[in-house]
């Protein structure tokens, strides 16, 4: 079976190919490089140990992404290809729905034209909007606005998608809603390489234990939960890539409409975070509360019970294991892939 992993260059798409490998599918990855570059896809052939096939396009290419089909033969879609960053979303609204929509609506029609039905796409927690009870349970209706552009696209490929399992006989869709991906590869080989200063925690403190950044802001210590600081679920990207070959398994069952979270369970906050970095790097990592961001919500994590049920997935990997192969990837990367 050979499954077609978009974005696959990427941070989640990179360790995911691995997984995918592993467990014995042949993978063609396409990725234009906007937010990876060639090397993480020369370490990620390296560790699969299997020179699998690259194609550097933009998927918003409506004619090379159908070329793309008529040069393999897939049978199944991982949608990992897409703009992510929340910040420049609300900034460059336009470029966000373009990128995100018209790359997955291009895969659609490529796929409906050389008849393949299995979608698997990269959602996210953030669907559930403001209002939703924690923990977040599949049954719950999604916000009918995300907080941010970015999270508008996750909603409308949602929609897209739902609307195409009724619309196809046999097609299948899984939208799998991630929590909080942290963590690399055992290795130390790939990794988070975000460019610039990054916006999410992990990365930001990675930085700061590698000398690259003065010290670690922590947005809010008045916030109610157990130590003031925001509680998340953060998962380990190599249980993350996992659920995916789980959700693989699923979707060869002809499942039609499966939504699912992967996350933990576990809400651990901030403070946390940066203290159990701290013990991975070995020296206590400078930090400073900060006023709270603009849009965070207090806690939220996943309700972890669907996905067991249903997939036959646990995330199996704790916060010390994730800060470890952090700390693996970053002191032996201090540049990301450059
Ligand atoms: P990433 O930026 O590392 O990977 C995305 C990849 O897609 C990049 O390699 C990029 O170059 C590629 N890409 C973007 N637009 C493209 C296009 N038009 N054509 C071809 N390639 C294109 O991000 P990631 O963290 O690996 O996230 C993967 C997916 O998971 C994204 O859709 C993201 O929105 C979603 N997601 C991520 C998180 C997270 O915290 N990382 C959380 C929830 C959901
Ligand atoms: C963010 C995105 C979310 C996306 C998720 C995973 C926002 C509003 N949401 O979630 O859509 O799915 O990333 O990539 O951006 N923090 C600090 N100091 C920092 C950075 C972060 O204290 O320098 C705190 C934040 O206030 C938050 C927690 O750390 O409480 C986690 O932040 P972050 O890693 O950005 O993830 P989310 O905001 O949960």
């Amino acid at each position: 079976m050979t499954i077609l992993v978009t974005g696959g260059a990427g941070y989640i798409g990179s360790h995911t190919c691995i997984e995918l490998v592993k467990a014995g599918y042949d993978i063609v990855v396409a990725d234009n490089f906007v937010n990876s570059c060639m090397e993480a896809v020369v370490r990620t052939r390296k560790l699969c140990g299997v020179d699998f096939p690259f194609e550097e396009i933009d998927l918003c290419d409506y004619a090379a992404t159908d070329a793309l089909f008529d040069k393999y033969h897939i049978d199944a879609i991982i949608h990992f290809a897409g703009l992510k960053a929340v910040g420049e979303s609300t900034r460059i609204p336009i470029e966000y729905y373009k990128n995100n929509l018209d790359s997955a609506l291009s895969l659609l029609a490529a796929m409906k034209k050389h008849d393949v039905k299995n979608f698997i796409f990269s959602s996210s927690a953030t669907v559930y909007g403001a209002d939703a009870p924690v923990p977040y349970n599949e049954a719950t209706p999604v916000s009918r606005s995300a907080s941010s552009p970015y999270g508008n696209t996750k909603l409308m490929i949602e929609y897209i998608l739902k609307d195409t399992v009724k619309a196809i006989p046999g097609f299948n869709a899984v939208l799998l809603r991630y929590f909080n991906p942290v963590g690399a590869h055992e290795s130390g080989e790939i990794g988070e390489d975000p460019t610039g200063i990054p916006n999410n925690l992990m990365p930001y403190v990675a930085k700061v234990a590698v000398g690259k950044l003065d010290m670690v802001h922590i947005f809010g210590n008045d916030y109610p939960t157990p130590d003031g600081t925001c509680l998340r679920d953060y998962i380990h990207v190599v249980d993350l890539a996992k659920g995916h070959v789980a959700a693989l398994k699923k979707i060869q069952q002809n499942c039609g409409l499966f939504v699912c979270n992967l996350g933990t369970g576990k809400g651990t906050s901030v403070l946390e975070m940066v203290k159990a970095f701290s013990k991975s790097c070995g020296h206590e990592l400078p930090y400073e509360f900060a006023p709270r961001r603009e849009g965070d919500l207090p806690a939220f994590w996943a309700d972890p019970a669907f996905a067991r049920d249903e997939l036959g997935w646990v995330a199996e990997k704790g916060i010390q294991e994730m800060c470890d192969d952090v700390w693996h990837w970053q002191s032996k990367n201090p540049n990301g892939y450059k």
